[in-house]
């Protein structure tokens, strides 16, 4: 099983794959809106068992917010009241830890959701960044690693210069659980991004949030290009330009970037291993200049 992934799959050609692009998680981040009266509302149902299909024709009991894995991108801005109903539709207690500020009974560890019921997180939105959510019921590991986790972006109240912006989950699934992760992906499905590789344009400024909930170091990688490092979200200047950094466990951060050339190139985890069992995609970025050069010469 440890090898299936990369045995199946040839990261060099991503053809004959079976994920159809309605399965495919939407990378691109719902933009920021101005929250009503200051309330930022959500709901997260959670559910057990869901066939989540972690590689064509492989599928897993995953337990989810929102029916996926990882669950929804949520969004506000620092200062929004946070309002996060949980309504829990499994068979087991379940909760939701934020990571960030905010009171100890909002921290979601102690008070458990019993199935069948509900409870609502209400806390203001603070600090800005990248805030990963999860499921802190014990066993904490066994709930995150059934699917129970996704990524809130706080964004600062100024705001962020309007760029294409994208989510990125990183993790891994144990399927056989031997205690070595079979496949590990981009938003939680191997190799979906290599079916479907994600569009970019030369000279398009791009803004991409990444976490790494998965409990083993990862390396967000872009091929051809470089980019300016924002750790945890939570700067606004960033401290490094590079094409490669370490993001320890529940680490993330912004990545901002824009190419110069057009043509298909990989991101991927640079952690070989992870990277051959699925932790990969391809941008392929267009060059609409060029393009309205011929329709209009
Ligand atoms: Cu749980
Ligand atoms: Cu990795």
């Amino acid at each position: 099983m440890h090898t299936m992934g990369s045995q199946r799959y040839q990261y060099a050609t991503p053809v004959g794959r079976q994920f159809d692009a309605s399965q495919v998680f939407d990378p691109i981040v719902p933009p920021s809106t101005p929250a009503p009266g200051g309330v930022r509302e959500f709901t997260l149902v959670i559910e057990e068992d869901v066939p989540h299909e972690v590689a064509p024709g492989v599928k897993i009991p995953a337990w989810t917010f929102n029916g996926t894995v990882p669950g929804p991108v949520l969004r506000a801005t620092e200062g929004d009241l946070l309002r996060i109903t949980l309504v829990n539709k499994g068979k087991v207690p379940h909760t939701i830890h934020f990571h960030g500020i905010h009171p100890a009974e909002m921290d979601g560890v102690f008070e458990l959701i019993s199935p069948g019921s509900s409870f609502t997180y209400e806390f203001i939105a603070k600090p800005y960044g990248i805030m990963p959510f999860h499921c802190h019921a014990m066993p904490t590991s066994q709930h995150i690693h059934n699917g129970l986790y996704g990524m809130l972006i706080i964004d600062p109240k100024e705001g962020r210069k309007p760029m294409k912006e994208l989510a990125m989950v990183m993790s891994a699934f144990d399927i056989d659980r031997d205690g070595e992760a079979d496949f590990y992906s981009w938003n939680g499905r191997a190799f979906q991004y290599a079916d479907h590789p994600v569009p970019l344009q030369v000279g398009e400024p791009v803004r991409m949030y990444v976490m790494n909930i998965f409990e083993e170091a990862m390396v967000p990688h872009i091929h051809g290009n470089m980019y300016h490092l924002y750790p945890s979200g939570t700067g606004m200047q960033p401290t490094e330009y590079t094409d490669v950094k370490t993001l320890n466990i529940a680490e993330r951060a912004i990545l901002e970037f824009q190419y110069d050339y057009p043509g298909s190139y990989m991101f991927q985890c640079h952690v070989s291993e992870h990277m051959e069992q699925g932790l990969m995609g391809w941008f392929e970025v267009g060059d609409s200049v060029k393009t309205t050069e011929r329709r209009n010469p």
